[in-house]
């Protein structure tokens, strides 16, 4: 479904990510991997079109969108939540999804100003398709609350919602599970898996190995920015240099598996 080539970027000296080929295959969860500072998140933000890449191309269901900016990146269908939370804490759930779907729709800022028919009924389509969203999440009951006001799990779900109300073809998490419990991170897993039997397609950033292990039909390994491994996840995980680039971040202070969870578990 999204294949890249090549795929580069640095940062002056710095190579975040470096040459890397992969694919995100259709109908299935991928997910990337690879100690702290690998190169993940500046992965996803290559793919969305937040970065532009130095060398290499993206290219999804067969259309270039390298250097594409992100919001011609949403409206093909790939849509993105951030590492750390971004939702809108003191406006309701509703509104929070309202705003992911408002980068669909077709007016333009003129006709938000002017009011125009056509950004009336948009409005009135923002509020359905961000309904239809907060139901993929199981959050309509929750619509009127202030997102503030939800569990960690709860304002996760809120900025998977954000994401659908784009209605994405590509949905790209980078660590949902970060500050959930054992339990929440059963939760989103149903989440997840759920999703993906709707027809979703699905690439992840995690930390949390049993998450990975328990969900993922394909992962990529970035170590130093480079792609060191791919496979599922028994091949991933008795891959030798899957398990040198873990024990050596590791050894220099990396966070290994935050949340205690050995990254060969
Ligand atoms: N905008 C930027 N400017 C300069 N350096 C950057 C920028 N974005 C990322 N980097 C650097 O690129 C490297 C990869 O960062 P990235 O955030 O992609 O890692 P990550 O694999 O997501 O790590 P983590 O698991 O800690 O989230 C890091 O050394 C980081 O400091
Ligand atoms: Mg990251």
């Amino acid at each position: 479904m999204l294949d890249v080539e090549n795929l580069g970027i640095r940062f002056g000296g710095l190579h975040a990510v470096r040459d890397v080929t992969a694919s995100i295959p259709a109908g299935q969860i991928t997910a990337i991997i690879g100690p702290n500072g690998a190169g993940k998140s500046t992965f996803f933000n290559l793919i969305s079109g937040f970065y532009r890449p130095t060398t290499g191309a993206v290219r999804f269901q067969g259309e270039d969108l390298t250097r594409r900016p992100t919001h011609e990146v949403v409206a093909r269908g790939v849509a993105r939540t951030f590492q750390t939370t971004t939702i809108y804490r003191e406006l309701s759930v509703l509104e929070n999804a309202m705003i992911g779907h408002r980068v669909r729709t077709r007016a333009g800022l003129l006709d938000a100003l002017l009011r125009t028919p056509r950004e009336r009924q948009d409005a009135q389509g923002s509020r359905d398709g961000a309904l239809r969203a907060l139901e993929r999440v199981g959050l309509v009951r929750q619509a009127h609350l202030p997102a503030g006001a939800l569990t960690q799990e709860g304002q996760k779900r809120v900025g998977i919602a954000m994401a659908l109300a784009s209605e994405p073809k590509l949905l790209l998490l980078d660590e949902p599970a970060a500050g959930m419990n054992p339990e929440e991170t059963v939760n989103l897993m149903a989440l997840i898996r759920e999703l993906v039997a709707g027809g979703l397609t699905v690439a992840l950033v995690e930390h949390k190995m049993s998450l990975v292990m328990g969900l993922a039909d394909h992962i990529l390994v970035l170590h130093h920015g480079q792609l060191i491994a791919q496979g599922t996840p028994a091949q991933v995980s008795r891959d030798p240099a899957v398990i040198e680039a873990y024990l050596g971040s590791h050894a220099h202070g990396g966070q290994m598996g935050q949340g205690g969870e050995a990254a060969h578990a």
